[in-house]
């Protein structure tokens, strides 16, 4: 009888958690949703220590970073882990700062960079970090103005201006960015009042020998031993406001900041995320996904990978080039695989056929009763309608904004003098002399302008490769984009080389006036309407959003029913299963997931372990491949097993996984324990669950977290940064005596 009440006790236990799994990125202030099961997995903290608007909470340490003083979304993620606003992120969240600062004489992404008082640590123009005040359901102010039967532009008519106005009630005066977004498909308003600290110090960051062990290779992948962090600083104005930087500035007095743990992690361990996921897909129906395998991906990854094995070409064959490049790569490079590990995954994971039934369950509910197919009957057909549509015009603009516009830094170059050529034709229109001087005036004043922001423009630049990317795009243009978007000047030039792409590009790389700063510096210290209408990156660059913005049309009246489809798809699905808590596709708005550190099975009879260690990096090491160096002094440390408090029985921890949920945009998020403090920081999906950001794999899903232990031991024993490790509250208590662990013994058959 016991045995079997056990028995059964432990299959109602197990069933449970494969239910529920721990799939969802939640809205903070509905932290209730969540909260007892959360308590239940080993959350010690009351709600009011996390989310509280009344005192300070666990929120007020996570930050969002973001290149715009009024940000939208964010990048990446954040915490701030001491009393003087300094900020721990990923290193790839770093690495555009990094490399900025970076030369090929002191080159901080190659060696790191550490800075050994405040006075080195180095001003990021533009970087930002926001944190949220607070956050309301403005759903009331907003839903009850609209109908179903409104077309898109009416509803927005009716939106805007209310959001305009809450925006403007919240912002106390310009001090908060206000931030109103939809969420569940626009059935939901919610209300962010972010802080938007503008002074971020850039404060210490390992070589990408660390940084980014592994490189591209082991990128989206476990096991991983990649020491992915980076460290900034939050300054502010003396009165504790946010400012832009000034030498006056000091560092942010935080409301809260997290201490940190170096008390090791063990499989079943609770653990929440808290950062910012930018973009899930997790209620796409079948006709989506369909379309998205058969004409989204595809162009996506042909022209990235073929402009990443351009650039890959020149960067090898040239150390300042690789300098160059290097972020740019790095960010292709991420989407490239994603993309082709998101592709795998829907296949691997038949996906599609698990959306199928989904979507069939929905129209059998729909057709139930006559309530629900007037309100939903058309929905699934307005989506299929509209990708059926988008399906014959989504190829031809991916390839030509791809390939066209964004194909080269050229033709992005040239389409910044548009404006320019503006002034220079009404220029020629004008008569009068006065009329005239102050015209040319007006034209002298933007060329100045734009010749100031030369040497950033330029900074990055390398000729010889955006010569043969140029080629490359272009090419691929031409054989790709259908001739009714071809430019007639591609054509002729076309012809005109004998469809020789490399003769054509060195043509328009030798006429052009912005294939390097000095020429492009004289040409606006003497700009010519001539000159640039006979421009031929010029007259491509304009040829090409001309024709963007027509096919753009084309996608845009194929996708007007896709809204309404989709939002009254999402209430629907929400009506069908009233019991089920539902959690919205991430928006690049705060949010949290929690889950436990958990190993899994990525194929028949293989078990990956939770976590790797120091000897896993060693074990990779290879001198002749740049993606698995490891630098001397970590060698040193690892030989010596100089590992100071942060290692642990003679090892050192490197990374760890966990079930938590999350999705680009994460990256840099704290992973905290059930005592609230940091554990470590997320940075990674896994390649077995690629196709998460569309449906959430429990039995694979895994978030790659960097151990907290070892980003201090590198700042420590690696960099010798000691005045850092002083500022944070470090937390390690007693060594415990040895037992089983009850948890570790349960959790090994639930996969
Ligand atoms: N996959 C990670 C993300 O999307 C980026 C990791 C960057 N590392 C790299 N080797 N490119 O956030």
């Amino acid at each position: 009888m016991k045995k079997i009440s056990y028995f059964l006790v432990a299959v109602l236990i197990s069933i449970g958690f494969q239910l529920k799994a721990h799939e969802g990125m939640w809205i903070p202030m509905l932290l209730q949703q969540n909260f007892a099961e959360m308590q239940r997995m080993g959350l010690k903290l009351t709600p009011e220590q996390i989310y509280s608007v009344n005192h300070s909470s666990l929120k007020d340490a996570i930050a969002g970073l973001s290149n715009s003083p009024h940000p939208q979304g964010f990048f990446c993620s954040s915490v701030i882990v001491s009393s003087q606003g300094l900020l721990f992120t990923n290193h790839h969240c770093g690495f555009a700062s990094v490399q900025a600062h970076s030369s090929v004489k002191h080159d901080y992404l190659k060696d790191g960079f550490w800075a050994m008082s405040k006075k080195e640590e180095l001003p990021n123009k533009g970087l930002t970090a926001s944190i949220l005040v607070r956050m309301a359901d403005v759903t009331d102010s907003i839903i009850p103005h609209l109908s179903d039967t409104m077309t898109g532009q009416q509803r927005a008519a009716v939106i805007n201006p209310i959001i305009s106005r809450l925006k403007k009630a919240n912002s106390d005066n310009g001090k908060y960015n206000v931030v109103i977004k939809p969420y569940f498909a626009g059935n939901k308003y919610y209300m962010l009042v972010y802080i938007v600290y503008r002074d971020v110090r850039l404060v210490g960051a390992p070589p990408s020998s660390i940084g980014k062990f592994g490189g591209d290779t082991d990128n989206w992948m476990w096991p991983r031993q990649t020491g992915d962090f980076t460290i900034f600083r939050i300054y502010t104005a003396p009165d504790g406001s946010p400012a832009t930087y000034s030498p006056k500035n000091v560092p942010l007095k935080p409301k809260y900041y997290l201490p940190i743990s170096l008390n090791g992690i063990k499989e079943g361990d609770f653990a929440m995320v808290w950062g910012f996921p930018g973009r899930t897909n997790r209620y796409m129906t079948a006709p989506e996904l369909e379309f998205r395998m058969e004409h989204y991906f595809p162009p996506l990854i042909e022209a990235f990978g073929k402009k990443l094995e351009v650039w890959k070409k020149h960067m090898n064959a040239n150390p300042d080039v690789q300098l160059k490049y290097a972020s740019n790569y790095a960010m292709v490079a991420n989407s490239w695989k994603y993309f082709i590990g998101q592709m795998r995954g829907v296949k691997k994971q038949h996906v599609i056929a698990k959306k199928k039934a989904f979507d069939e369950k929905f129209t059998k509910w729909v057709s139930e009763n006559p309530q629900r197919r007037a309100k939903y009957g058309e929905a699934m057909k307005d989506m299929t309608d509209a990708f059926h549509a988008e399906s014959k015009t989504i190829e031809p603009l991916i390839y030509a904004s791809l390939t066209g516009s964004q194909g080269s830094q050229l033709v992005g170059f040239a389409q910044r003098y548009s404006e320019l050529e503006s002034l220079l034709k009404q220029y020629k229109e004008t008569k009068g002399k006065t009329e005239r001087a102050k015209k040319w005036h007006q034209i002298k004043q933007m060329a100045a302008k734009m010749s100031q922001k030369l040497p950033k423009t330029y900074k990055n630049y390398d000729m010889p490769t955006d010569r043969d990317v140029f080629a490359a795009m272009t090419k691929m243009y031409f054989e790709k984009v259908p001739e009714n978007l071809h430019p007639k000047y591609l054509d002729k030039l076309a012809k005109r080389f004998k469809d020789n792409f490399t003769a054509l590009a060195n043509y328009v790389f030798e006429h052009s006036h912005f294939t390097s700063e000095a020429k492009a510096k004289a040409f606006l210290a003497n700009p010519s309407l001539k000159a640039l209408d006979k421009d031929p990156a010029f007259i491509l660059a304009r040829a090409y959003t001309g024709k963007m913005m027509h096919a753009a049309q084309g996608y845009r009246a194929a996708a007007g029913k896709l809204d309404k489809g989709k939002r009254l798809f999402m209430e629907g699905i929400m009506q069908m299963e009233p019991d089920k808590v539902f959690y919205p596709d991430a928006n690049s708005t705060l949010r949290y997931s929690y889950g436990k550190v958990e190993g899994y099975y990525p194929r028949d009879a293989v078990h990956y372990l939770f976590q790797t260690h120091l000897y896993g990096v060693m074990q990779k090491e290879n001198p002749k491949n740049p993606e698995f160096v490891v630098p001397k002094k970590l060698i040193e440390l690892y030989k010596k097993k100089d590992y100071g408090p942060y290692g642990q029985n003679g090892k050192q921890d490197v990374d760890f996984i966990t079930t938590n949920d999350i999705t680009g945009g994460n990256s840099g998020s704290p992973v905290i324990n059930g005592n609230g403090e940091l554990i470590g920081l997320a940075f990674d999906g896994n390649w077995e669950a690629m196709s998460g950001d569309i449906a959430y794999i429990p039995k694979l899903q895994r978030t790659i977290v960097v151990d907290v232990r070892y980003i201090l031991f590198i700042i420590d024993k690696y960099a010798g940064d000691t005045r850092l490790i002083k500022e944070m509250t470090i937390h390690k208590s007693v060594p415990q005596p040895k037992h089983v662990e009850a948890s570790m013994v349960a959790s090994t058959g639930t996969n």
